[in-house]
């Protein structure tokens, strides 16, 4: 009665009125994550490249496969999946695609304009603020980071009912992890010492009893690895594959990687072995020297430097630059990794895939991080094993800084908590920490810790609770969630690595070496099981914490400071440091193949 007699009145307020009410709030931020600040409005015919999830029709059903086929004792072991398959299992139902074209529709959106996932699954659109603003009931502003970045946001974003239950989220809207903060986990780089004092030292003894080079205490090269790591006697055929990423304008150069072939693989130099570049989203391969990224050059040496004579692909995936307000770039980033894993998903992947690339797990919103972290157990079931590095920052935020390392969350109480990263905390994926030096202890900078995010995932269950059991009462209350996915899974050494860049020697550290470094273990192993007619690896983690939790040097000595705090232990077992440890290849092999 009251809006019918309004209606008559004032028709354009009841306009509004309806409309408001006509939408619902889909994901509100409670303020601004610490450090942005409102700059200004948006400018309303600045484009952004708008994502829209549709719910999953079936992913608990996708899970469960995925659990089968990766548990080494189940009789599906190793029957992964095919494209066709997994894209059934994560279709959206017809009546959400409905009702979400005929909403896009509406606005004029149809046929070409919209960008479909292989399995329709994720929607992109490229439309100008004004639109995105009437579409989301929303107002986008430019906000500023303390860092000096940019970022076309908006703290809430609305629907209409018609398709409320239809999108499970869209982005960019409220995601403030910016492209920039996508870190590489690059720890530390310098040049490499033109002296070797420990060239001539005597051979020392590893964990596993093999001899190691006593130069590889304090430079870690290809040989260095395969000592550590029992693989001296296995000979890679070619018959195997093995990918990295590249994100943030990281270039491999394929001149340095030669000359890394020539100081530490020559069989690899003789042939002028090199990868196969594939550009996602337009990413480039330049091969100015100058160009050449350190994050780059250190994944492919390393990952390619061990599988030779695999056949090797990097990826690179563009990215936007940041926002800049006076000039206003022509289109928006969002996190890379759904760009990627749109195109990955719909190809004929490598076998292993390692990414050195992650960020605060709290910068990326909830919904969006589970959503990723589905499309990595997609991957899984296809058969692909991801490796990522699980941080520099220890149990802290990766600030390389005690005395400004906050820990502050970002969910407006401004509590103090660990951080932990993202995606190393998504249970789909293996974490990879990092060791130093011979014997091997964790490395200080070892991310770690607990997802704050994602539970614990059962098969870690036995390894976890005897970590926390073994933890002083009462240590770090409230700073970490002891029920969730603990990382790291596994470690590997993560400093001094000799990586070429722009023809000359650097020692460079990071779990971004740690990453390459598993992932090419992997690989290894999988090219065993290839020789006897069996499949690839695929996810991991299932056999890792069972049949394989004996192939592991279990690391002791060492812990992950951060936060204020000495971070955790590593211990005997399982520890949210260095995970279940370093691999012993030669035990893994007879263990996995
Ligand atoms: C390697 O270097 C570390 C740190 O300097 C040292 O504690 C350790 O004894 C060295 N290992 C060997 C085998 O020399
Ligand atoms: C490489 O790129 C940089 C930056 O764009 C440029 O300054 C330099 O001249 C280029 N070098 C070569 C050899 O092309
Ligand atoms: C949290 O910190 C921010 C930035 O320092 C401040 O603006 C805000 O008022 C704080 N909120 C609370 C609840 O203390
Ligand atoms: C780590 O070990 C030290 C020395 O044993 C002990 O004092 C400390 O409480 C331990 N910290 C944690 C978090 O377990």
């Amino acid at each position: 009665m009251w809006a019918n007699s309004l209606l008559s009145l004032l028709p354009l307020a009841v306009f509004a009125f309806a409309r408001d009410r006509d939408h619902k709030v889909k994901e509100q931020l409670v303020a601004p994550p610490r450090g942005w600040t409102l700059h200004g409005p948006a400018p309303l015919d600045h484009l952004v490249k708008l994502r829209i999830a549709l719910p999953q029709s079936n992913f608990p059903a996708l899970e469960d496969h995925l659990y089968q086929i990766s548990d080494p004792s189940h009789e599906r072991y190793g029957q992964h999946l095919s494209n066709e398959q997994i894209e059934e299992l994560v279709a959206p139902c017809p009546e959400s695609v409905d009702a979400v074209n005929e909403w896009l529709a509406s606005h004029g959106i149809e046929g070409d304009d919209v960008g479909r996932s292989p399995a329709g699954d994720w929607l992109t659109i490229k439309i100008p603020v004004s639109l995105a603003e009437e579409m989301l009931d929303t107002k986008y502003h430019v906000w500023k980071h303390i860092g000096g970045e940019y970022l076309v946001r908006t703290t809430s974003y609305s629907l209409p009912k018609t398709v409320f239950d239809h999108v499970e989220l869209i982005q960019p809207t409220t995601i403030f992890g910016t492209f920039r903060k996508l870190k590489s986990t690059i720890h530390s780089i310098s040049k490499t010492p033109t002296e070797d004092t420990s060239q001539n030292a005597a051979p020392v003894a590893s964990a596993t009893g093999v001899t190691v080079d006593a130069s590889c205490n304090s430079t870690i090269t290809i040989t260095c690895l395969k000592q550590l790591y029992n693989a001296v006697d296995f000979t890679p055929s070619a018959d195997n594959t093995i990918a990295v990423t590249g994100y943030l304008e990281q270039f491999a150069n394929r001149a340095d990687l030669q000359t890394f072939f020539e100081d530490q693989v020559p069989a690899a130099a003789a042939v002028h072995s090199t990868y196969t570049l594939i550009s996602v989203n337009g990413g480039t391969d330049p091969q100015n020297g100058s160009l050449a990224g350190v994050e780059a050059n250190l994944d492919t040496q390393f990952a390619f430097g061990l599988t030779f004579p695999a056949a090797s692909t990097f990826y690179s995936t563009a990215g936007s630059p940041p926002f800049i307000p006076d000039i206003g770039t022509p289109t928006d980033s969002n996190e890379p990794y759904t760009e990627w894993l749109d195109f990955v998903l719909s190809q004929k992947t490598p076998s292993v895939i390692s990414t050195s690339y992650g960020d605060d797990e709290q910068t990326v919103p909830l919904n969006f991080a589970q959503r990723v972290c589905q499309g990595f157990a997609q991957l899984g079931a296809k058969g692909v094993s991801l490796t990522f590095s699980s941080g520099d920052g220890g149990v802290g935020d990766g600030d390389p800084d005690p005395a400004t390392q906050e820990c502050i969350t970002n969910d407006g109480t401004n509590s103090t908590r660990f951080i932990p990263g993202f995606p190393a905390s998504c249970p789909f994926v293996t974490a990879v920490g990092g060791t130093v030096f011979i014997p091997e202890i964790a490395v200080p900078f070892s991310g770690g810790g607990f997802s704050n995010y994602f539970s614990r995932p059962s098969y870690q269950d036995a390894a976890v609770e005897g970590f926390l059991k073994g933890l002083p009462k009462g240590t770090y209350a409230g700073l970490f969630n002891p029920n969730g996915r603990g990382i790291p899974d596994v470690a590997t050494q993560s400093d001094f690595f000799k990586v070429f860049i722009e023809g000359e020697a650097f020692s460079v550290g990071g779990t971004s070496a740690s990453s390459p470094t598993f992932a090419g273990f992997v690989a290894l192993l999988n090219d065993a099981r290839f020789k006897k007619g069996l499949p690839a690896l695929g996810f991991l983690n299932p056999l890792l914490y069972s049949r394989a939790v004996g192939g592991f040097n279990d690391i002791t000595v060492g812990n992950n400071p951060g936060c204020g705090t000495e971070g955790f232990n590593a211990t005997k077992g399982w520890d949210a440091v260095t995970g279940l440890g370093t691999p012993n290849f030669a035990k893994l092999l007879d263990l996995v193949s």
